[in-house]
C-alpha cells in the first residue's frame, strides 16, 4: 500500500494507545521529523506517561512545530490526536504558513488497542483510559473528513513491516 505524502506537509497521526502510531511513525520518518509527546513527557518530566507534564509537552510540541514549519520541513506528531480541539490546533498552525496537512488514523478493532498495549514493552497504558480512548476514536473518524486534509489515510489493520510505503510528492 502506497501513501502518498506531500513534502512538506503536517502529518497527524490519529489513534489510541496501542494502535503503532510510534511504531509506525519510526518505521517511515527520520527521528527528527517526529514530534512526540510522549517523548517530550519524557524529556520534561523523566516518565513519558506523566500526564501532569502534559500541558508543558504540548507547548513545547507547538513551538517546535512552529519552528519546523516556518522552515518548510514535514513534520509528524506523534500524539493520540484524539480530541478535535488538539487537531484544530495543529491544522491552525499548518495553515498560518500554507503548508499542507495530512491525517493518518488507526481505525483498527477495539481489542487490538488493549491487546497491543498488554504485549508491549516500553510502557503499559491502562485498560479503562485505553477504552476511552477507542470511544473518542469513532468520534475522530466521523469528524476528520470534514477538517480540510488534503490527504487523508485509515489504517483498518495493524500495518505488517514493508507493507506501506510512503511516497512523498515534493510541494
Ligand atoms: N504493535 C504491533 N503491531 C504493529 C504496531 C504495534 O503488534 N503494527 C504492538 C507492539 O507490541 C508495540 C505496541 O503495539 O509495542 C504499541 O505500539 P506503539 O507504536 O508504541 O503504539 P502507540 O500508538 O504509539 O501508543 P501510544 O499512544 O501509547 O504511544
Ligand atoms: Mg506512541
Amino acid at each position: 500500500m502506497k501513501l502518498s505524502i506531500p513534502d512538506p506537509s503536517l502529518v497527524l497521526l490519529v489513534g489510541p494507545s496501542g494502535a503503532g502510531k510510534s511504531t509506525f511513525a519510526q518505521t517511515h520518518f527520520r527521528p527528527t521529523e517526529i514530534l512526540s509527546s510522549d517523548g517530550l513527557r519524557a524529556v520534561l518530566a523523566g516518565d513519558a506517561n506523566d500526564q501532569a507534564a502534559s500541558g508543558e509537552a504540548f507547548h513545547v510540541l507547538a513551538l517546535l512545530l512552529n519552528g519546523r514549519l516556518k522552515r518548510r520541513l514535514l513534520t509528524v506528531i506523534d500524539a493520540t490526536n484524539l480530541r478535535d480541539t488538539s487537531r484544530r490546533r495543529w491544522l491552525g498552525q499548518a495553515a498560518r504558513y500554507g503548508i499542507p496537512t495530512v491525517a493518518i488514523s488507526f481505525d483498527l478493532a477495539d481489542r487490538l488497542f488493549e491487546e497491543h498495549n498488554v504485549l508491549r514493552p516500553d510502557r503499559q497504558v491502562e485498560t479503562d483510559v485505553v477504552r476511552h480512548q477507542a470511544d473518542r476514536m469513532e468520534a475522530a473518524m466521523a469528524a476528520l473528513p470534514g477538517e480540510g486534509y488534503s490527504q487523508m489515510y485509515v489504517l483498518r489493520e495493524p500495518p505488517a513491516l514493508g507493507e506501506i510505503e510512503i511516497v512523498r510528492i515534493r510541494g
